[in-house]
């Protein structure tokens, strides 16, 4: 078999064993390992050559500055009145990703070019997230309601004309998650 064989072999494997972590086991990541994978990622596609990302990286003590952001947009006031077991059991989502990611995707006016930048982003995001199920580090991809919040948008240092499409959760895991089914393509599929 030939590299080019064996290679396409190794990254089908990866795309379809790779899953979302949605249970990391608290360990931390450091933000070197993350710029490293990004290093790699953002050879995606890209029309244009707009390469229209940016990133924000929440590790080490951003990490936990994020964490009292996440705490005030997820929980607020709430908490005042919360036990202390309560408020770490709801947080518990958050704290125990070892870092975080966030994709910044620059908003063009024109609809088109809009469309191509959130899907060039959408494939780094997808490289991000296999380069890392290949280092054994875990990825979640996830879009709560307030990455859109005016005022989460302002503290994590989002400009006007920017989306964040993704908060990208890294972390390690214990348990991997059962196999995901696909429908089989033949059922998605029309012969024109
Ligand atoms: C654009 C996008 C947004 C997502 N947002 C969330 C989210 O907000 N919360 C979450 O738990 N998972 C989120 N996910 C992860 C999906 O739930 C996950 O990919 C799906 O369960 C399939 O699992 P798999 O990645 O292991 O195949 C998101 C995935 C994508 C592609």
């Amino acid at each position: 078999m030939s590299i080019v064989e064996n290679q396409k072999t190794s990254i089908a494997q990866t795309i379809r064993e790779r899953r979302s972590i949605k249970r990391f086991n608290g360990e931390l990541v450091e933000e070197a390992e993350i710029v490293a994978l990004l290093e790699d990622a953002v050879w995606a596609p890209n029309h244009g050559k707009r390469e229209p990302w940016r990133f924000i990286i929440a590790a080490g003590e951003g990490r936990e500055r994020l964490l009292e952001l996440l705490q005030e947009v997820s929980i607020g006031v709430k908490a005042l009145e919360m036990s202390p077991e309560a408020l770490e059991k709801a947080m518990d989502k958050f704290t125990k990703p070892g870092a975080y990611l966030f994709v910044i995707v620059d908003e063009d006016a024109r609809q088109k070019q809009r469309l191509e930048d959130f899907a060039a982003a959408s494939a780094l995001v997808q490289n991000f997230q296999l380069l890392a199920w290949g280092k054994n580090i875990g990825v979640c991809w996830k879009t709560p309601a307030f990455i859109d919040d005016p005022k989460f948008r302002e503290k994590l240092g989002v400009k006007l004309g920017e989306r964040v499409i993704g908060m990208i959760q890294i972390g390690r895991f214990d348990e991997v998650p059962a196999p995901k089914e696909r429908t089989p393509v033949a059922e998605k599929l029309t012969r024109f």
